[in-house]
Formats: structure tokens, sequence, C-alpha cells
């Protein structure tokens, strides 16, 4: 088990979008698509350190793409080139590329566009494998760089209908056009996917955002519900089948 930091420089850190920030580290990372890392940019306070999944890698730098959303996030939003940073991992299982073969569809909502982004990379130089993407935001689209002009298919839903169809993206995805399905998004999106995925005959992966505090399996603050008793999302996981979770509607 992983537990120590490792410090690394900020390469750097823009705004993209509204309360989207993307920040990349310097630094050669060995890392699998689905992977997260606990990041601190702080000493004491807060506590705990915040799970961010990787969003890209490249031989010298690791980005990643976060939402401001309270107090950790909003620190992480003012770093700037130079500032250091703690990063520990990767933790957490990643997707198993050895499963994804076919016809692939990545479905990714709001920030949940995050993870398939890396995902989508890999997955594309491999032979075999034809990936679509199908991503859902309330409003503007973001974090779609790598994908817009080299992905086949590319749907996008947005609930004020400001680019693509109006509303929620997997009302309209159909999950018999594909051999595999793959979800990171808010609970509810996931939940009813799964649903769908499953009416449909489709096997579906999914990447659980739980709450986490350690990251790596010790404090059972991530615990989530699966056919096989509970699991914790941050070493069992995050990516999980969906037939084997129970999520509540
Ligand atoms: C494995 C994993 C990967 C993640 N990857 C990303 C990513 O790539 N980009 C990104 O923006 N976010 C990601 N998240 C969510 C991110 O960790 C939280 O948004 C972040 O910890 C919030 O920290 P904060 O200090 O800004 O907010 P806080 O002040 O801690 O919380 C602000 C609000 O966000 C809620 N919140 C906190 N943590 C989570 C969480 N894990 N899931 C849902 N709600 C939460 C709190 O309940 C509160 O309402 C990921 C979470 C996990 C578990
Ligand atoms: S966050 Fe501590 S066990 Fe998962």
């Amino acid at each position: 088990m992983k537990s120590k930091y490792v410090e690394a420089a900020v390469y750097k850190n823009e705004q993209i979008s509204d309360c989207v920030f993307r920040l990349s580290v310097k630094g050669s990372f060995d890392v699998k698509p689905g992977q997260f890392f606990m990041l601190r940019a702080w000493g004491q306070e807060p506590l705990l350190s915040r799970p961010i999944s990787v969003h890209d890698v490249d031989d010298e730098k690791i980005t990643f793409l976060y939402h401001v959303v309270g107090r950790g996030t909003q620190i992480f939003s003012k770093l700037r080139e130079g500032d250091d940073i703690s990063l520990l991992g990767p933790l957490g299982n990643g997707f198993e590329l050895d499963m994804l073969k076919g016809k692939v569809a990545l479905v990714g909502g709001g920030i949940g566009v995050a993870p398939l982004n890396y995902l989508y990379k890999k997955l594309s130089m491999n032979e075999g494998v034809e990936v679509s993407f199908h991503a859902g935001y309330r409003s503007q689209p973001f974090g779609l760089e790598c994908i817009q002009g080299s992905c086949s298919l590319l749907n996008i839903a947005t609930e004020d209908a400001c680019v693509g169809e109006k509303g929620y993206i997997i009302d309209y995805f159909e999950p018999k056009l594909y051999d595999i399905v793959v979800c990171c998004g808010p609970e509810i999106m996931m939940s009813k996917l799964i649903k769908k995925c499953e009416a449909a005959g489709v096997p579906i992966l999914v990447s659980m955002e739980k709450k986490m505090a350690c990251g790596i399996g010790a404090c059972l603050v991530c615990t989530c519900k699966t056919k096989d008793g509970n699991k914790r999302s941050c070493a069992d996981g995050p990516v999980f089948l969906g037939s084997e979770l129970i999520l509540n509607d």
C-alpha cells in the first residue's frame, strides 16, 4: 500500500470554464486511466487531502481537471507556476484496458469527463477498439480538448441547450449499440445508466466518486455497498462493474 507523498512543482494552473480549472504538475508518472491522486497544497489545514482523478499524462507532467466546490479546491485554484504541491498516488484500481474491446462508449457527466479523457487517449492507441464519447453538462462543455476533432463520434447534451441536445446525455444514449459502456458522473446518472445497460444486456464499468479521507484503504470513509458486501471505493475501486454495485436511486 503506497502512503508516501511526493512534492512536485506546478507547471500550469488555468481556469477553463466557470469554476473549472486544469492543473498540470511537473514530473514523470506511471498511471493507469481511472486512477487518482490525493492532492494537498497546504500544511495542517484543511486536515484531509483531496482525491482528484488523472485527466492526462505525458513525459513531463500530469494533468488534473477539477471543479472548485469548497475549501480544498479553492486553494488549488490559487496555485501558480512553480508553487509546491504534494501528491500521493497513483491510487485505486483504474480501468482494466483488456476489458475494453470492440465498440466502447465513454459517458461522462460534468466533471466526470475528467478521468475519461485519459482513458480515451489510451484506448484510441489500441487496435480493435472503436471509442465514442458522450458528455452531459449543465451548460458550457469543458474538458474535451483531446476528444474534439479526433473521436469518431462525440455526442453532447446540455441542460440549458447551449450546445448539443437539450437535457440529460443518458436520455440520448443507446447502450445496445455498444459492446461495453464506461461512465463517470453524478451517482444518480450512473445509477440510471446502469439500469439502462442492464436492460439492454450490455456490461458497464463506473468510477465511484465517494468522499474519501485516507485514499489508501485504512479509514473506511469511502465504503460503498456491493452485492459482495461493503467495499472501499479507494482501494477496491474507484472502478466497479455496474452489476456489482448497490446504488441509491
Ligand atoms: C476517486 C475520486 C476522484 C475524483 N476526481 C475528481 C476530479 O477529477 N475532479 C474534480 O473536480 N473532483 C474530483 N473528485 C471530487 C473531489 O475530490 C471533491 O470535489 C473535492 O474533494 C472537494 O474538496 P473541497 O475541499 O473543494 O470541498 P469540500 O469543502 O470538502 O466539500 C465541498 C462540497 O463538496 C462535497 N464533496 C466533497 N468531496 C466529495 C466527493 N468525493 N464527491 C462528491 N462530493 C464531494 C462536500 O460534501 C461539500 O458539499 C473526485 C473524488 C474521488 C473520490
Ligand atoms: S478513503 Fe480511507 S478507506 Fe477509502
